[in-house]
Protein backbone atom coordinates (compact mmCIF):
# COMPACT_ATOMS: atom_id res chain seq x y z
CA UNK A 1 0.00 0.00 0.00
CA UNK A 2 1.32 3.42 -0.54
CA UNK A 3 0.08 6.71 0.61
CA UNK A 4 -2.55 8.53 -2.48
CA UNK A 5 -2.39 11.99 -3.21
CA UNK A 6 -5.92 12.38 -2.58
CA UNK A 7 -8.26 14.75 -5.10
CA UNK A 8 -9.07 18.43 -4.29
CA UNK A 9 -12.88 17.83 -2.71
CA UNK A 10 -13.89 20.37 -5.29
CA UNK A 11 -12.78 21.76 -8.81
CA UNK A 12 -9.80 24.15 -9.32
CA UNK A 13 -11.64 26.89 -10.14
CA UNK A 14 -14.25 26.87 -6.87
CA UNK A 15 -12.51 28.63 -4.86
CA UNK A 16 -12.09 31.62 -6.60
CA UNK A 17 -11.53 34.17 -6.52
CA UNK A 18 -10.52 33.37 -2.41
CA UNK A 19 -7.73 30.62 -3.96
CA UNK A 20 -7.44 31.10 -7.63
CA UNK A 21 -7.12 27.43 -9.80
CA UNK A 22 -3.76 28.57 -10.63
CA UNK A 23 -2.34 28.57 -7.14
CA UNK A 24 -4.62 25.07 -6.29
CA UNK A 25 -3.35 23.65 -9.02
CA UNK A 26 0.73 24.39 -8.53
CA UNK A 27 -0.31 23.62 -4.64
CA UNK A 28 -2.15 20.35 -5.17
CA UNK A 29 -0.59 18.92 -8.28
CA UNK A 30 3.35 20.00 -7.09
CA UNK A 31 3.88 20.50 -3.76
CA UNK A 32 1.04 17.85 -1.76
CA UNK A 33 2.01 15.29 -4.49
CA UNK A 34 5.94 15.76 -3.97
CA UNK A 35 5.02 15.47 -0.11
CA UNK A 36 2.92 12.29 -0.83
CA UNK A 37 6.12 10.92 -3.65
CA UNK A 38 8.66 11.33 -0.64
CA UNK A 39 6.87 9.78 1.90
CA UNK A 40 6.35 6.44 -0.07
CA UNK A 41 10.09 6.55 -1.11
CA UNK A 42 11.06 6.96 2.87
CA UNK A 43 8.45 4.24 3.72
CA UNK A 44 9.57 1.92 0.89
CA UNK A 45 10.96 -1.47 2.79
CA UNK A 46 10.60 -0.35 6.08
CA UNK A 47 8.01 -1.62 8.71
CA UNK A 48 5.76 1.39 7.87
CA UNK A 49 5.61 0.57 4.12
CA UNK A 50 2.15 -0.32 4.66
CA UNK A 51 1.25 2.04 7.16
CA UNK A 52 -1.37 4.63 7.36
CA UNK A 53 -0.44 7.87 6.68
CA UNK A 54 -2.24 8.89 10.55
CA UNK A 55 0.67 5.91 11.71
CA UNK A 56 3.21 6.90 9.85
CA UNK A 57 3.21 10.81 10.77
CA UNK A 58 2.67 9.33 14.79
CA UNK A 59 5.52 7.13 14.04
CA UNK A 60 7.82 9.75 12.51
CA UNK A 61 7.29 11.89 15.76
CA UNK A 62 7.71 9.17 18.30
CA UNK A 63 11.04 8.31 16.61
CA UNK A 64 12.24 11.51 16.29
CA UNK A 65 12.26 10.71 12.75
CA UNK A 66 12.48 14.70 11.39
CA UNK A 67 12.90 13.80 7.48
CA UNK A 68 10.00 11.06 7.17
CA UNK A 69 7.82 13.83 9.11
CA UNK A 70 8.56 16.62 7.58
CA UNK A 71 7.08 14.70 4.28
CA UNK A 72 4.70 12.24 6.40
CA UNK A 73 3.03 15.59 8.03
CA UNK A 74 3.06 17.89 5.20
CA UNK A 75 1.31 15.26 2.99
CA UNK A 76 -1.06 15.00 6.09
CA UNK A 77 -1.61 18.38 6.53
CA UNK A 78 -2.64 19.32 3.23
CA UNK A 79 -5.16 16.36 2.90
CA UNK A 80 -6.91 18.09 5.83
CA UNK A 81 -6.23 21.32 4.29
CA UNK A 82 -8.24 20.79 0.93
CA UNK A 83 -11.35 18.94 3.23
CA UNK A 84 -11.00 22.62 5.22
CA UNK A 85 -11.88 24.81 2.47
CA UNK A 86 -15.25 24.79 0.67
CA UNK A 87 -17.36 26.62 -2.43
CA UNK A 88 -20.65 26.33 -0.64
CA UNK A 89 -21.09 29.18 2.21
CA UNK A 90 -21.87 28.27 5.79
CA UNK A 91 -21.44 28.91 9.21
CA UNK A 92 -21.28 26.58 12.28
CA UNK A 93 -24.39 25.71 14.16
CA UNK A 94 -25.48 22.97 16.52
CA UNK A 95 -22.69 21.53 19.36
CA UNK A 96 -19.66 23.02 17.32
CA UNK A 97 -21.41 27.07 17.34
CA UNK A 98 -21.94 26.40 20.99
CA UNK A 99 -18.23 25.70 21.53
CA UNK A 100 -17.03 27.91 19.66
CA UNK A 101 -19.00 31.32 21.34
CA UNK A 102 -17.75 29.87 24.55
CA UNK A 103 -14.12 29.88 23.52
CA UNK A 104 -13.96 33.03 21.54
CA UNK A 105 -17.01 34.51 21.99
CA UNK A 106 -18.46 34.48 18.55
CA UNK A 107 -17.23 32.81 15.04
CA UNK A 108 -16.68 36.47 13.90
CA UNK A 109 -14.38 35.94 16.99
CA UNK A 110 -12.55 32.96 16.13
CA UNK A 111 -12.02 34.29 12.62
CA UNK A 112 -9.93 37.20 13.88
CA UNK A 113 -7.99 35.27 15.78
CA UNK A 114 -6.95 32.74 13.35
CA UNK A 115 -6.21 35.79 11.01
CA UNK A 116 -4.30 37.19 13.94
CA UNK A 117 -2.36 33.76 14.52
CA UNK A 118 -1.61 33.06 10.86
CA UNK A 119 -0.20 36.76 10.20
CA UNK A 120 1.99 36.19 13.72
CA UNK A 121 3.45 32.54 12.61
CA UNK A 122 6.95 33.66 11.70
CA UNK A 123 7.76 31.82 8.41
CA UNK A 124 6.44 28.57 7.03
CA UNK A 125 3.17 27.07 9.05
CA UNK A 126 -0.21 26.25 9.92
CA UNK A 127 -3.25 28.05 11.98
CA UNK A 128 -5.25 25.54 13.14
CA UNK A 129 -8.40 25.24 15.17
CA UNK A 130 -8.29 22.22 17.78
CA UNK A 131 -10.16 20.34 20.27
CA UNK A 132 -8.38 19.76 23.60
CA UNK A 133 -10.87 17.69 25.34
CA UNK A 134 -14.42 19.30 24.60
CA UNK A 135 -12.77 23.12 24.32
CA UNK A 136 -11.57 24.77 21.35
CA UNK A 137 -8.74 27.02 20.81
CA UNK A 138 -6.52 28.23 18.19
CA UNK A 139 -3.01 27.70 17.48
CA UNK A 140 0.16 27.65 15.11
CA UNK A 141 2.76 25.17 14.03
CA UNK A 142 6.00 25.81 12.38
CA UNK A 143 6.70 24.27 8.81
CA UNK A 144 5.07 20.54 8.92
CA UNK A 145 3.87 20.62 12.60
CA UNK A 146 0.46 18.60 13.01
CA UNK A 147 -1.21 18.89 15.92
CA UNK A 148 -2.10 14.78 16.32
CA UNK A 149 1.21 14.55 17.46
CA UNK A 150 0.30 16.27 20.48
CA UNK A 151 -2.53 14.51 21.53
CA UNK A 152 -4.88 17.73 19.77
CA UNK A 153 -8.01 17.48 17.67
CA UNK A 154 -7.89 18.82 14.66
CA UNK A 155 -11.13 20.99 13.64
CA UNK A 156 -10.00 23.09 10.42
CA UNK A 157 -6.53 24.25 9.49
CA UNK A 158 -5.40 27.27 7.14
CA UNK A 159 -1.66 27.02 5.02
CA UNK A 160 0.21 29.86 5.81
CA UNK A 161 3.05 28.85 3.97
CA UNK A 162 4.21 31.50 1.10
CA UNK A 163 3.17 28.92 -1.41
CA UNK A 164 -0.49 29.08 -0.37
CA UNK A 165 -1.20 32.36 -1.38
CA UNK A 166 2.40 34.05 -3.23
CA UNK A 167 1.05 33.53 -6.72
CA UNK A 168 -2.38 35.68 -5.92
CA UNK A 169 -1.41 37.86 -3.27
CA UNK A 170 2.49 37.99 -3.11
CA UNK A 171 3.17 38.92 -0.12
CA UNK A 172 -0.01 40.38 1.85
CA UNK A 173 -0.62 37.44 3.75
CA UNK A 174 -3.28 38.75 5.62
CA UNK A 175 -5.61 39.33 2.19
CA UNK A 176 -5.23 35.72 2.14
CA UNK A 177 -6.42 34.62 5.49
CA UNK A 178 -8.78 36.98 5.53
CA UNK A 179 -10.01 35.30 2.18
CA UNK A 180 -9.87 31.85 3.50
CA UNK A 181 -11.77 32.68 6.53
CA UNK A 182 -14.68 33.04 4.34
CA UNK A 183 -14.39 29.67 2.99
CA UNK A 184 -14.02 27.23 5.84
CA UNK A 185 -15.49 23.79 5.24
CA UNK A 186 -17.83 24.13 8.97
CA UNK A 187 -19.38 20.68 7.95
CA UNK A 188 -16.22 19.32 7.80
CA UNK A 189 -15.22 21.05 11.42
CA UNK A 190 -18.19 19.99 12.85
CA UNK A 191 -17.61 16.26 11.73
CA UNK A 192 -13.98 16.38 13.20
CA UNK A 193 -15.52 17.93 16.52
CA UNK A 194 -17.98 15.43 16.75
CA UNK A 195 -15.31 12.38 15.91
CA UNK A 196 -13.90 10.73 19.30
CA UNK A 197 -10.47 10.69 17.06
CA UNK A 198 -8.54 12.74 14.74
CA UNK A 199 -9.05 12.75 11.19
CA UNK A 200 -7.53 9.89 9.09
CA UNK A 201 -5.94 10.79 5.77
CA UNK A 202 -8.04 8.57 3.22
CA UNK A 203 -6.29 5.33 2.25
FE1 LIG B 1 0.96 24.10 1.36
Amino acid sequence: MSIKLIELPFAETALEPAISAATLAVHHGKHHKAYVDKTNELVAGTDLADAALNAIVLAAANRKDGKLFNQAAQAWNHGFYWHSLSPVEGQPDGALAAAIDAAFGSTQALLDTLVEQGLGQFGSGWAWLVAEGGSLKVITTHDAGCPITDGLKPLLVIDVWEHAYYLDRKNDRKAYLTAATQILNWHFAARNFASDSAWEYPA
